[in-house]
C-alpha cells in the first residue's frame, strides 16, 4: 500500500504573518486525523519557512521549499541552497514545477542537477512533470512526460528513487480551473508507473508515489484520489485556505 500524499504549494503567496495565521488554524484541524495513512505537506515561500516550521511544532505537518539551487554556496544572486534549507530543518523540496520550467526557463538538465543535489543532501523531492495544452492536443503528451522523467532522473539510482514523489501536473490544468478527468489522469499515472518499470524495476514502479496536480479543489479531490494509481495531490490555489486544504486532505481518509 502506498501512503497518500497531499501537498500545498503556496507559490508566491502569504507573508510570514499570514503563514502563521494559516498554520495555527490548520494544525488544529489536522489533529483530528488518526492513523498514518496520509502525509500532509506545505510548501510556503522561503521567507515563511521558519514560521511554518515553528508553528507546526510537533504536528504531522511536513514543511518543504518550492525550489532550490544545486550548489551549496557561491556567487548565485537570489538563490537558496540545500545547505541553507537544511539549516532551518527543511529536507523536502519541489523541483521542476511547470512555472519554473516555463516562466523561468529551467531545462531538464538543470532540474537533473537539482534532483541530484537534493538527494545528496538527503532531501525528499516532489518532481513535477506535465505537458502543455498544445502537446496534449497534438498527442505528444506521453513523449513529453517520458523525456522529462528520463532526463530529470538521469543517473539517479534505485535507492535515490525512494526519496522521490512524482507530481503529474498538466500545464493546462494549473491555476485554470480545468482539471484532467480522473480517467485521463489515471491513464497518465499508469503510463508513468510503466515507465518506472522500464527505467528501474517493477518493485520500484509499484512503490513510487505519483500524485496529481492542477486545479484540485474540495469538490473534485475525491473523484481523482479514489483512482488506483493516483497517490495524492499537489494543490495550489485551494491550499491557501486552511478549511479548503483540510477538506482535500480529508477526502483521502475513509
Ligand atoms: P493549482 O496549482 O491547484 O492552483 O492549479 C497546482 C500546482 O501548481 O501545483
Amino acid at each position: 500500500m502506498r501512503r497518500k500524499f497531499i501537498g500545498g504549494n503556496w507559490k508566491m503567496n502569504k507573508t510570514p504573518d499570514q503563514a502563521k495565521e494559516f498554520v495555527i488554524s490548520f494544525v488544529e484541524k489536522i489533529k483530528t486525523i488518526e492513523g498514518n495513512s496520509v502525509d500532509i505537506a506545505l510548501f510556503p515561500p522561503f521567507l515563511a519557512l521558519n514560521v511554518v516550521k515553528e508553528y507546526s511544532g510537533e504536528s504531522r505537518l511536513i514543511v518543504g521549499a518550492q525550489n532550490m539551487h544545486y550548489k551549496d554556496s557561491g556567487a548565485f544572486t537570489g538563490e537558496i541552497s540545500p545547505v541553507m534549507l537544511n539549516s532551518v530543518g527543511v529536507n523536502w523540496v519541489i523541483l521542476g514545477h511547470s512555472e519554473r520550467r516555463h516562466i523561468f526557463r529551467e531545462s531538464n538538465e538543470l532540474i537533473n542537477l537539482k534532483v541530484k543535489a537534493a538527494l545528496e543532501h538527503n532531501f525528499h523531492v516532489i518532481l513535477c512533470v506535465g505537458e502543455t495544452e498544445e502537446e496534449r492536443l497534438t498527442s505528444k503528451h506521453y513523449d513529453v512526460i517520458k523525456e522529462q522523467l528520463e532526463s530529470d532522473l538521469a543517473d539517479i539510482d534505485a535507492k535515490g528513487i525512494n526519496n522521490i514523489v512524482v507530481a503529474y501536473e498538466p500545464v493546462w490544468a494549473i491555476g485554470t480551473g480545468k482539471t484532467a478527468t480522473p480517467e485521463d489522469a489515471e491513464e497518465m499515472h499508469r503510463y508513468i508507473r510503466r515507465l518506472f518499470e522500464g527505467m528501474y524495476n517493477s518493485d520500484i514502479a509499484d512503490k513510487v508515489r505519483i500524485i496529481y496536480g492542477g486545479s484540485v479543489k474540495p469538490a473534485n479531490a475525491k473523484s481523482l484520489l479514489v483512482k488506483e494509481d493516483i497517490d495524492g495531490a499537489l494543490v495550489g490555489g485551494a491550499s491557501l485556505n486552511p478549511q479548503s486544504f483540510f477538506e482535500i486532505v480529508n477526502s483521502v481518509i475513509d
